[in-house]
């Protein structure tokens, strides 16, 4: 479909200007499997090979002909699209599918509910206000016990079977004043003024350093990267970022945020004060393997810290496989991998089979508040044509006995080894190669010293990983992308569909990337000016 147009730039010029100094700015007008065509100058298509796979949104890569199929299928038999407030068995068909591979990926039987979304982010969201719902619905289950725990307290007083030692006074700063009856009133109010206080705090929320969760109001939150976050914080709620594999950081953080609560209690026909331990957190959000941040993979030793963490803590993990799941690293779940139960799962990108836009969140039963689905509903969420294209993409990677999920694996391991293989040709230039499957990050060491004054100026304001994806795509017709917010680091997220020649290509690419930055020759680059 030709979009061409002499119109005034309004849709985001500036970003449009920035692509522009790295030669970023081009058009692509159709895309097939792992190549995706940009116009040239001429008018004519240029193929383009698509190594950044839509931010890793396309497992199956490019209108994969079935995942198309699907969708002809849909629009030609009438699909009711938007069907809102009514019965979705293709959307519980989903959810049943899922649920059925999670469950053989984790080895348990405890089923998770879907909540659909459209987008990433909203999917984020919809963990979020689900598991502040539980923490709100638990909390208050706790104060109703307490006093409850307070009334049977009045009752043994009023009747006299149980006095107010002298130290519950001294313990809240009270003067006791008049009868146990009328000090137990004193002492009520006291207490329940200070749970009210405590249980009143904003809900904390627990994420770590070089996350990347969304960016809407709420989930920008939740994004370490202070740029995106910053601007916005009076909007927001509290997060603490944590640095990855240092389990000592998340018990000093429990610590940290403790607070208690307090509790009346009968003993030997004396009135006691109890603590209670009270943590504020509300979730725990994590990637299994860091994507927007850098290429990062967690540990399967943080992965059981985080487990203990929220054990300890009543926080419940929101695991976000958004970019990481769906196929991606050999299992439809990467944190699968590392032995990592989630609370919740959001899954987005490959799901919508890189034509539909859609995403789910699952929350496991024991956690799960069915109020939720009265509070929480989105117009385009669940419907006809995404749910379809979803199941189409379980079926596709399910099929053969998770023939996808091993090709993955497999094409992962063979690209890793070329980037392995160009570490070790340029140590000088490569700082480290990192990643798990098909979601795979080169980062170069910092050029920001470098004697290539282009070079030099490109690190110095943060573009270098942009203008090396410049090069990539005009010298060697390769497309990819720094990750946004570690731009020294390229990353790797092709389809499954990847072959070795395919893998050659890059591994060429790479190399005179890596020659003309150890030989620091920018004028080597290929840039339109
Ligand atoms: N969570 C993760 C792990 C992501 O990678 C992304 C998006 C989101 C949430 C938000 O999803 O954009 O659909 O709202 N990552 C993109 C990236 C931006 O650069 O990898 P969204």
């Amino acid at each position: 479909m030709n979009t061409q147009t002499t119109t005034a730039e309004l849709a985001e010029p500036n970003l449009r200007r920035l692509l522009s100094t790295a030669g970023l700015d081009v058009e692509y007008t159709r895309a097939d499997g792992n190549i995706i065509y940009r116009r040239g100058e001429d008018g004519g298509e240029i193929p383009v090979l698509d190594y950044a796979g839509g931010y890793g949104s396309l497992i199956f890569g490019h209108n994969h002909p079935e995942i198309v199929a699907c969708a002809r299928e849909l629009l030609d038999e009438g699909t009711a699209v938007h069907a809102q407030f009514s019965s979705h068995p293709y959307a519980n068909q989903l959810a049943a599918e899922l649920n059925r591979i999670i469950q053989r990926e984790l080895g348990t039987d405890e089923p998770y509910y879907a909540t659909f979304a459209n987008s990433g982010a909203e999917a984020v969201e919809a963990a979020v206000k689900h598991a502040e719902m539980d923490r709100v619905m638990r909390l208050s289950k706790v104060l109703a016990e307490i006093e409850a725990g307070a009334e049977s307290v009045r009752a043994a007083v009023k009747q006299g079977l149980a006095t107010v030692p002298d130290e519950v006074y001294a313990r809240l700063a009270l003067s006791r004043a008049g009868s146990d009856e009328e000090g137990l009133e004193l002492v009520i109010t006291e207490i329940t003024r200070r749970n009210a206080a405590e249980a009143g705090k904003a809900p904390v929320f627990v994420a770590l350093e070089a996350g990347f969760h969304g960016k809407l109001v709420g989930s920008v939150q939740l994004t370490h990267n202070e740029a995106y976050r910053n601007p916005f914080t009076a909007l927001g709620t509290r997060t603490r970022f944590l640095p990855r594999d240092r389990p000592d950081v998340l018990w000093r953080l429990l610590e940290e945020e403790r607070g208690v609560l307090l509790r009346l209690a009968l003993e030997d026909g004396r009135v006691r004060l109890v603590d209670e331990d009270h943590h504020p957190f509300c979730a725990f959000l994590l990637e299994p393997i860091q994507g927007e941040g850098g290429i990062h993979v967690l540990t399967t030793e943080f992965a059981r810290a985080i487990q203990e963490f929220s054990r300890a803590s009543g926080c419940p993990v929101v695991v976000d496989e958004i970019q990481s799941g769906t196929g991606r690293t050999g299992a439809l779940l990467a944190s699968s991998a590392i032995g990592l139960r989630g609370d919740y799962y959001v899954l987005a990108k490959s799901l919508g089979g890189g034509i539909a836009k859609m995403s789910v969140m699952l929350v496991r039963e024991d956690v799960y508040r069915e109020d939720f689905e009265l509070v929480h509903s989105s117009t385009f969420a669940k419907d006809s044509f995404s749910c379809h294209i979803a199941l189409k993409v379980l079926e596709l990677l399910e099929a053969d006995g998770g023939r996808a999920y091993r090709q993955a694996a497999e094409r992962g391991a063979a690209l890793r080894a070329m980037l392995d293989r160009v570490r070790s040709e340029f140590p000088d230039v490569v700082k480290e190669v990192r990643g798990r499957g098909l979601m795979l990050g080169l980062e170069f060491h910092d050029q920001s010293d470098s004697e290539d004054q282009v070079f030099r100026n490109a690190a110095q304001s943060h573009m270098f990983g942009y203008v090396i994806a410049g090069h990539l795509l005009h010298g060697h017709r390769i497309r990819t992308f720094p990750t946004a917010s570690a731009v020294n680091t390229l990353r790797f997220e092709p389809s499954l569909l990847l072959t070795d020649g395919e893998i050659d290509l890059l591994e060429r690419a790479l190399t005179d990337v890596c020659a003309i930055l150890r030989e620091r020759a920018s004028h080597r680059l290929a840039i339109p000016a």
